[in-house]
């Protein structure tokens, strides 16, 4: 790991408090000029650092710089993140994403922005991405993997955010299936996953998951407010973006290796907010109510119509009734 990183690490460990010159030095094995250096490159990248006189250098809580070192020095993946650009305005890191993919982009590279001029949603709907509020991303994947489990990926990928977002602010998420995370009744963050085929074998040839979550946001334009939520405005506290990026690259790097085996799908029952409930279901434009009875193990959604019919769905738009 790079020495600035190294910094980095030990001021994250002791975010809020100040870490002496001399004590990160002997920690990262490097001298108190080196330390030095570091640190200025490190504000030079946008974090709040403090030297405090007689005691140090302290890393602020609110420092919520996005940043490929803040990033990188929380990873344990083997691959995730591993390759990483980040942007300060883009149309959208899932459309960014998909070009690279097309050009050969390797398998755990990933795309951050800001901002999204022209962030996509589901069924073709715009995602509000205002600068700096949240952390809008997509990852590059190339499994091994037949055409059927597409749906799994996105479910496997709900999985992860939510365990990683809670990990990280403590609030308990759940899942609108296929992939809304919630917290409180209010969406936190969408999923939009992309998948491109191999004709000539079969299987898949890349995936983009493209995740934006609700970070800072201390308001939603009157179409959302009601509907939308974020980190801040549920915790009253600024979590770093790094950190939340990592954890979520953590969590999916576990959880996607559990795909065949469908080690993920009880993690995923488990935090469904539609299991037990009435809810609607709308499909080309039609829209029929059901009682939400589970998730099989293809992560597909189990429903009794009001006409005593026994479904799973492996798409289509739904919402609690009840
Ligand atoms: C949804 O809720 O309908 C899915 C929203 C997915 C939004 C993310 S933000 C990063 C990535 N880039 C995009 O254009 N969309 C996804």
């Amino acid at each position: 790991m790079p020495l600035k990183d190294r910094v980095l690490a030990v001021l994250e460990e002791n975010k809020g408090k100040s870490v002496s010159g001399s004590e990160i030095a002997a920690s990262v094995g490097m001298t108190r000029s080196a330390v030095w250096k570091a640190i200025k490159t490190l504000r030079e990248e946008g974090y709040t650092i403090y030297a405090v006189t007689n005691r140090g250098y302290c890393l602020t809580d609110e420092s919520d710089a996005l940043t490929e070192p803040g990033i990188r020095s929380r990873l344990t993946t083997k691959t995730l993140g591993k390759h990483c650009d980040i942007f300060k305005t883009i149309d959208s890191t899932n459309s960014f994403a998909k070009s690279l993919a097309q050009l050969g982009g390797e398998h755990g590279s990933i795309i951050i922005a800001e901002q999204q001029t022209s962030g996509r949603g589901r069924m073709n709907r715009s995602y509000y991405s205002p600068g700096s509020a949240g952390a809008y991303f997509s990852i590059i994947l190339r499994p091994k993997l037949s055409v059927e489990y597409s749906l799994m990926i996105t479910s496997c990928a709900a999985v992860a955010v939510a365990e990683a977002v809670e990990k990280v602010t403590g609030l308990k998420t759940q899942i609108k299936w296929v992939n809304d995370i919630y917290v409180n009744g209010k969406k936190l963050c969408g999923i939009l996953t992309e998948a491109a085929i191999d004709v000539e074998n079969g299987g898949l040839d890349y995936a983009i998951i493209g995740i934006g979550l609700n970070v800072s946001n201390d308001s939603f334009p009157k179409e959302l407010e009601n509907i939308a939520t974020s980190i801040y405005m549920e915790t009253g506290k600024i979590f770093s973006r790094s950190q939340l990026i990592a954890e979520i690259l953590n969590c999916l790097e576990v959880r996607l290796e559990q795909i065949t085996d469908k080690g993920f799908i009880d993690e995923y029952r488990n935090r469904s907010n539609l299991i037990g409930h009435r809810i609607s279901v709308t499909k080309n434009d039609v829209t029929e109510y059901a009682q939400c009875t589970g998730i099989d193990e293809f992560g597909r959604l189990l429903i009794t119509t009001e006409s005593g019919e026994e479904k799973q769905l492996n798409s289509g738009e739904v919402r609690l009734a009840d």
